[in-house]
């Protein structure tokens, strides 16, 4: 049709980090979830899927997520790890469809784009100013490794997307201090690392998704790329949709707005 040249492919992304899922909210859960079904094209949920990391709290997710039709994609956080369990959380969700992406990406079409996602929990480290260095005691030494290998996950993944239209990375921890302000200066470096962004900086990214930092703030950037703190304790929302907008290169995200 002629007349529909003009219109750029938009793909919705309902976001929500932090759900926190447990028996006590199945039915929020429930109805959260099958409400966003019709104003999104796909969902991705930005870690701490649950309470304290019980399978039976992951259980009251992936009832949610096992009826919808569209795609999800999920990263764990540092409280799906909790009870020693995550393995048997992933496998929860995982059976019920979510894509549930560790040190790894994956890739969907959607409206007629590819779009790519890379996915991982991220780790902490702090930001400029406030940093762990990688110095002392093995066990110090052992945490800055972890987020090297986190952030080298995500560059590795950027690559393999390359090809796709849209790229968003999903995490838990920040990528970003703007995105942590609001919580107290002392627990910074425990909310996130600054290289995180250092890949998606060198790799390139359309957006970046994070949660953990409840009492954080909505809106980030590295150089040009948005980040969002998306926990829902920042957003107030079940969720938030974005859309993102044509392909890569002249992307454009609209924060639409609370689902
Ligand atoms: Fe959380
Ligand atoms: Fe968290």
């Amino acid at each position: 049709m002629p007349g529909n040249c003009n219109i750029k492919p938009v793909i919705r992304i309902a976001a929500a980090g932090d759900v926190h899922a447990s028996e006590a909210i199945r039915e929020r859960v429930q109805s959260a979830f099958a409400r966003v079904e019709d104003e999104a094209d796909v969902i991705m949920l930005a870690g701490d899927l649950t309470t304290t990391g019980e399978p039976e709290q992951a259980a009251v997710l992936a009832d949610a997520c096992s009826r919808l039709s569209i795609p999800v994609f999920a990263v764990l956080g540092n409280h799906d790890f909790h009870a020693g369990r995550a393995d048997e959380v992933a496998a929860l969700l995982s059976d019920a469809g979510v894509r549930v992406l560790d040190r790894s990406c994956a890739a969907c079409e959607v409206a007629g784009m590819q779009l790519g996602i890379v996915g991982t929990k991220g780790f902490v480290g702090g930001f400029p100013g406030s940093v762990l260095p990688d110095f002392g005691e093995p066990l110090l030494r052992e945490v800055y490794t972890e987020t090297s290998a986190e952030a080298e996950a995500i560059a590795r993944g950027l690559r393999e997307i390359v090809h796709c239209d849209l790229r968003v990375v999903l995490l838990h921890y920040a990528p970003v201090e703007a995105t942590v302000m609001g919580e107290p200066a002392g627990i910074h470096v425990l909310l996130g690392s600054d290289r995180l962004a250092t890949s998606i900086a060198e790799c390139g990214a359309d957006l970046v998704l994070h949660g953990h930092a409840h009492a954080g703030s909505f809106e980030g950037r590295i150089g040009q790329i948005p980040v969002y703190n998306v926990a829902v304790h920042v957003t107030g929302r079940d969720f938030w949709i974005f859309d993102l907008e044509g392909a890569r290169g002249r992307s454009e995200v609209e924060v639409e707005g609370p689902a």
